[in-house]
This record gives C-alpha cells, sequence and structure tokens, in this order.
C-alpha cells in the first residue's frame, strides 16, 4: 500500500501510529505481521468455520483425489444413522494442536506423490511432525489409509500419522486400515468396526432426508450420462499429445459445478485391448460374471470396470498359480521395489501373453484392480453457459517397453464423437475456488490444459459481479499453434477482465522456463501481492513444481520481506492444482 492510499484509508493520528509502530519492528516481525494481515483481510470461501462445541467424534480426512474425503461422508452417515454426534473436517484446515481439545477421531488419509502426503494437508503435516508439536494425550484415534500397493511406500502418510499420534500420546482405538485401491470393502468393514467404539449420544437425529438426499445425488457410483456436443482440437496437428476441447451436454440443475471444479469421467478401456485381453488368456467375451453387485457380460465388465494396464500384487500372484510359471512365482514373491521394476515392464496384456494359461473368467475379474475415474477440470462458468460442462483435455501418451503407449481415458476423450455418450459426476475443488473477496487480483499460472479453471474464471468474470483483475501466465510448446484458447484470451484482455498475459513457448524459447518468466516480473508479482493478490497454480505436476520453487527462490534472495511465500501460503492465497 503507498502512503497517499493509506492516507485516504486511515487518519492522520492513526496513521501516525502505524509509522511509529513500524518502526520499531525489524524484517522478520515485518514479514510475520504483512502475512497476518493479509491473512485476516483474504479469508476465502474454503475457510471452515472453527470446531465448536467439541463433537463426540471428528471425523478428519486429506484427501487429493477426492476418495478420502468421500469415505469420510459415507463414515458421517453411518455414524448419524448410530446416533454418534459427529462433525468432518478437512485436515487441510486443522491445526493439530485443535486435535487435543478432541476425544474421539476418525483419520481417513491418502498417499501421493512419491509416499507424500496429499498437497493440501502438508501444513498440517509438517506442524504434526515438528519437534515442538502440541502432545495429544486425551486423544482416542483410529486411522483409515488409502493407498495404492504398486507405489514402492505403501500407505506411507497413514503409517506415519498412525504412529505420530500414538508418540504424542494419543491411543489407538483400534487397528491401522491400510486400504489398496479396490478400498470399499476393508474400509466399510472398518468404519463398521470402530463406530462400536464410539459412545451413543442421547439425541437421536433423523436421517431419512439425508438419505433421500444422498441417493439422488450425482455421484461416482451414481453418475450423470452425457452426450457429447462438440469435440474440436486446439493444438497443433503434428503432435503426438492433441489437446482437445470437449462440450458436454448437462442438466445444471442436477449437477452444481463453482468456477474450479472438475468433473469425474468414468472411462472406458478401448475395445482393441478388450479383445487383446480375451484372445490371449482364450475366454469368451459373452460368459457371465458378477462384479460390484451386477452380473453382466465379461466384455462389457472388462472394457468399463477392470483396469487393463497395471496388474495388481494379487493378479500376479493367481496368474503364477494357474500358469504354473516357477519364474512368476519367483516375481511374485520378490520384494516391493524389485517387483516395481517388474511391473514398469510388463501390463496385464504381457503377462498373459509371455505367461499362457487358461483361467475361470470370474476368477480373472477378481483379480483385477478396479478402473479408475479420471478427473478433468471444467472450463466453462455453469453461471455464463448454462447446460454444458467443457473439458480441455491433453492426450497422455508414455513410453513403454519399446512401444508407445495411449492414457486409457485421455486418448478415448480426444476420440470421442458428437453424440457419443460419458458417464460423469462433479468433483469439488474448493481449494481451487474463486476468492471470497470479490475484488483481489488474481496471478493465474497454468502449463497446457492447466488454462481450463482459468476459463471458467474468466467467464465467471464476464457476469460483472466479480472484477478482480487477472493476471495470466501461460506455457505450452509453440507459440504459432499451441496457445489454447488464443482468440478468447485476447477478447478477455479487450473486455479488461484480462490485465496482462505473459507466455512461454518451451519449444522457441529454449533458454527460458515458466519459473523464469514469472520472476521476469517479479516487481510487478510484489505489487500484485502487496495489493492481496491470490496466485494459481494448474497443469502438471513438476512443471509448475519447479516454477514455484523458482518463484520463492527468487524471493528468499531478493530482499523483499514485505512478502513471505509461507504466509501467503498459510493464509490460503496460493491454491495449487496439479497433476
Ligand atoms: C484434479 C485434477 C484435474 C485434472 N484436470 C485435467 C484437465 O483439465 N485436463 C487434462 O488433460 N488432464 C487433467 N487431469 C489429469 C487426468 O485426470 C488424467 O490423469 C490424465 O488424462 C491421464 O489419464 P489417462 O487415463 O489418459 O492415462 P493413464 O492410462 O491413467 O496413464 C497415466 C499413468 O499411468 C501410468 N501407467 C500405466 N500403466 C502402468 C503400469 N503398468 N505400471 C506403472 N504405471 C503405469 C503411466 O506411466 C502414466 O503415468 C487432472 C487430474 C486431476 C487430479
Ligand atoms: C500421482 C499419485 C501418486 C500416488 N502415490 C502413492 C504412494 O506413494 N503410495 C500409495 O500408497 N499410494 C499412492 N497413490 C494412490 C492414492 O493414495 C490412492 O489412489 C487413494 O485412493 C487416493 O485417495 P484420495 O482420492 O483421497 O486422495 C498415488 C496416487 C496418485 C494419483
Amino acid at each position: 500500500m503507498t502512503v497517499s492510499l493509506a492516507v485516504d484509508v486511515f487518519n492522520d493520528k492513526k496513521w501516525q501510529e502505524i509509522q511509529l509502530l513500524l518502526q520499531t519492528l525489524d524484517a522478520r516481525q515485518m514479514t510475520w505481521l504483512s502475512g497476518y494481515l493479509a491473512g485476516q483481510s483474504n479469508k476465502t470461501v474454503e475457510t471452515e468455520p472453527p470446531i465448536v462445541n467439541e463433537p463426540e467424534v471428528l471425523v478428519a480426512y486429506g484427501s487429493e483425489t477426492g476418495n478420502c474425503e468421500k469415505l469420510a461422508r459415507q463414515l458421517e452417515a453411518l455414524a448419524r444413522a448410530e446416533n454418534i454426534k459427529v462433525v468432518v473436517r478437512d485436515l487441510a484446515y486443522i491445526y493439530p494442536r485443535q486435535l487435543s481439545k478432541q476425544s474421539h477421531v476418525l483419520f481417513i488419509c491418502s498417499t501421493h506423490g512419491d509416499g507424500d502426503p496429499p498437497e493440501s494437508i502438508k501444513n498440517f503435516y509438517a506442524s504434526l511432525m515438528d519437534a515442538k508439536a502440541a502432545r495429544l494425550p486425551n486423544l482416542r484415534y483410529a486411522v483409515l489409509s488409502l493407498g495404492d500397493s504398486t507405489y514402492e511406500h505403501f500407505c506411507a502418510t497413514g503409517k506415519q500419522l498412525d504412529e505420530r499420534f500414538a508418540s504424542l500420546g494419543g491411543t489407538r482405538l483400534t487397528f491401522r486400515q491400510d486400504c489398496d485401491v479396490d478400498y470399499h470393502g476393508a474400509a466399510k468393514l472398518w468404519m463398521e468396526e470402530v463406530l462400536k467404539l464410539i459412545p451413543r449420544s442421547e439425541s437421536v437425529e433423523s436421517t431419512t432426508r439425508q438419505h433421500i438426499e444422498q441417493s439422488e445425488k450425482i455421484t461416482k457410483s451414481n453418475p450423470l450420462l452425457t452426450t457429447v456436443l462438440s469435440n474440436t482440437r486446439l493444438s497443433s496437428i503434428s503432435r503426438t499429445n492433441p489437446v482437445h476441447h470437449i462440450e458436454l451436454s448437462i442438466d445444471s440443475k442436477r449437477v452444481s459445478l463453482a468456477p474450479g471444479d472438475a468433473i469425474g469421467v468414468l472411462v472406458r478401456n478401448p475395445d482393441s485391448l478388450v479383445d487383446e485381453v480375451l484372445e490371449a488368456a482364450s475366454m469368451k467375451r459373452d460368459e457371465v460374471v458378477t462384479i460390484n453387485h451386477r452380473t453382466t457380460r465379461l466384455d462389457m465388465v472388462l472394457a468399463e470396470d477392470c483396469d487393463l494396464t497395471i496388474p495388481s500384487n494379487k493378479f500376479i500372484e493367481m496368474w503364477s498359480q494357474v500358469a504354473l510359471s516357477a519364474d512368476l512365482t519367483a516375481i511374485a514373491n520378490l520384494e516391493h521395489s524389485e517387483k516395481k521394476n517388474f511391473l514398469k515392464t510388463y501390463q496385464v496384456l504381457d503377462i498373459i501373453k509371455k505367461f499362457p494359461a487358461k483361467v475361470d473368467a470370474q476368477r480373472f475379474v477378481d483379480h483385477l484392480r478396479p478402473l479408475q475415474p479420471r478427473l478433468y477440470d471444467v472450463a466453462n462458468s455453469i453461471n455464463l453457459v448454462e447446460d454444458e460442462v467443457h473439458l480441455t483435455v491433453k492426450k497422455y501418451t508414455y513410453e513403454f517397453q519399446d512401444r508407445v503407449e495411449e492414457g486409457v481415458a485421455s486418448a478415448h476423450l480426444v476420440d470421442i464423437k458428437e453424440n457419443d455418450q460419458l458417464r460423469i459426476y462433479p468433483y469439488r475443488n474448493s481449494r481451487f475456488h474463486l476468492p471470497e473477496a470479490l475484488d483481489v487480483p488474481l496471478i493465474l499460472i497454468a502449463d497446457s490444459t492447466g488454462i481450463a479453471p482459468y476459463r471458467s474464471f474468466i467467464q465467471e468474470l464476464q457476469l460483472g459481479i466479480r472484477t478482480h483483475p487477472c493476471w495470466l501466465i501461460f506455457s505450452e510448446e509453440q507459440y504459432e499453434e499451441d496457445f489454447l484458447y488464443q482468440v478468447e484470451l485476447q477478447k478477455a484482455m479487450e473486455l479488461g477482465i484480462l490485465k496482462r498475459i505473459d507466455t512461454f513457448f518451451y519449444h522457441e524459447q529454449l533458454d527460458s522456463s515458466l519459473g523464469k518468466t514469472v520472476v521476469e516480473q517479479f516487481d510487478l508479482l510484489i505489487d500484485w501481492l502487496k495489493q492481496g493478490a491470490h496466485i494459481y497454480l494448474c497443469g502438471d505436476k513438476q512443471l509448475l513444481t519447479e516454477c514455484e520453487i523458482e518463484m520463492t527462490s527468487w524471493l528468499m534472495n531478493s530482499g523483499k520481506h514485505e512478502v513471505s511465500w509461507q504466509s501467503l501460503d498459510s493464509s490460503h492465497r496460493i491454491h495449487r492444482n496439479l497433476y
């Protein structure tokens, strides 16, 4: 804030008092104070209310792609049905010391990255692991841990939380349940088990209404069938990983989506892959199998329900038995890291082909991993463009053995045709919503498809209720053909919604980076941050993490102590949506 503005805001006496106080502070104190004040003035919508009235049970979750959050809601419903007083909270908004006021806490948490906690709970995790963390002698707790056994550090975060709470004096209510990708059964058993150990409250709450609401809700297990309105290529035709703009028709009254939210897409394996698997395993496509309480044809189950790329441990064990292969049995008994090396070069089909065998169709299906939905950010504002969902999808390709594989969902989506149908459900990404204040500046940093939510922000601003000055920093391959939504973005500049666009094209600016593009404008960045700007980072995890590191290290070395990255982060002014 400049002196002239300060004079407008404060009377002379108040301003003199502030000046006097500031003169007594050193650089560290100034940095702390700036972060504190920014946090006070820019509370975002996702800031949850404080925990009140000490409920009997706190269900606290840490989630990145929504599974743990969904289980937390499920546990809440089960608890209510048993007359247990319960409240659900995201660990992203809890300080560890608050747990000392809770008697019973049920934690549900996933592991991400390379054995790391979900991005949103990194601050909670760091404070909990800090040597100065408050002791929790009154805490009675239990941990449900979600993970994927194909990762080296299986359920690492759940295990660490469980051990840390015990070392801080907490008492385990029951065993920790580590769940693999087919977590539903194990999670449900754990929930039923743990609820038996919780005291019942006197007051009986009616759960009927809640049940009615939930049965009508569009969810992963009750998805919405949508129709494709159009599919347009946005990037260069010569790319192996083209980016497409896809429009779907929805009834917006049935699905609530705010700018920053995503949708989950229930995907299909390619027919060619299903055919190859059926042939290699000598199974008939019209055999009947049962999955998730549904009895149907084998080819449909292989297309819609089973992961046909990544083999599970139990699949390798089962296949080593039916193939009577000593080699495969030896692999099934390998240590995790060695087994991982094998999986790097063998997908399900590779195993079936290399170790031929015949298997019962039901047994085959029972040993495959469930096919996971994929998330895509919504690229339009439903408030402006009603009854449509727009997506920006990049075809994902990766090298596997001596071939190039295509991502299951993204390859299906970029090839999708008008009038094709797609099953979707809404995914609320409240940490990536617009700020509560309607006019704070926004710094929007995107690589490639990371532009999607910003397109929805810009459309939302066209409604005229919000007046955020916006600055976009965008990276892609080449200027000429890969400047996604270029015409729309220029229009947003003309309308005054975008105040500035900076770009970085990696095939043309070989000596630069996204981080450098931001750092080159650092004085401006500092200026915007001093005005209370929020920073949004969206797109490729590696690229944007590197960009953030470059920004933070520049800030640390710049001597500009008025702005501290840590305080921006803790006051929820940095929003990440990285994948
Ligand atoms: C919140 C969120 C928002 C997102 N928004 C967008 C968006 O707007 N646009 C967009 O394009 N994407 C977005 N994504 C990414 C998207 O969800 C998908 O992850 C992406 O499209 C790739 O999915 P796929 O099915 O095409 O690839 P997959 O088939 O899932 O392949 C992806 C990965 O699986 C690995 N893999 C495959 N087989 C094996 C094996 N046998 N062993 C080990 N590893 C294996 C591959 O190496 C690769 O890393 C978002 C993700 C999240 C979490
Ligand atoms: C990018 C990525 C990295 C992951 N890393 C791990 C890991 O290191 N260890 C593990 O056990 N699970 C890992 N998982 C699996 C998740 O923990 C699992 O999918 C979980 O169900 C996600 O729950 P959530 O949706 O609540 O975040 C990873 C998943 C993704 C998408």
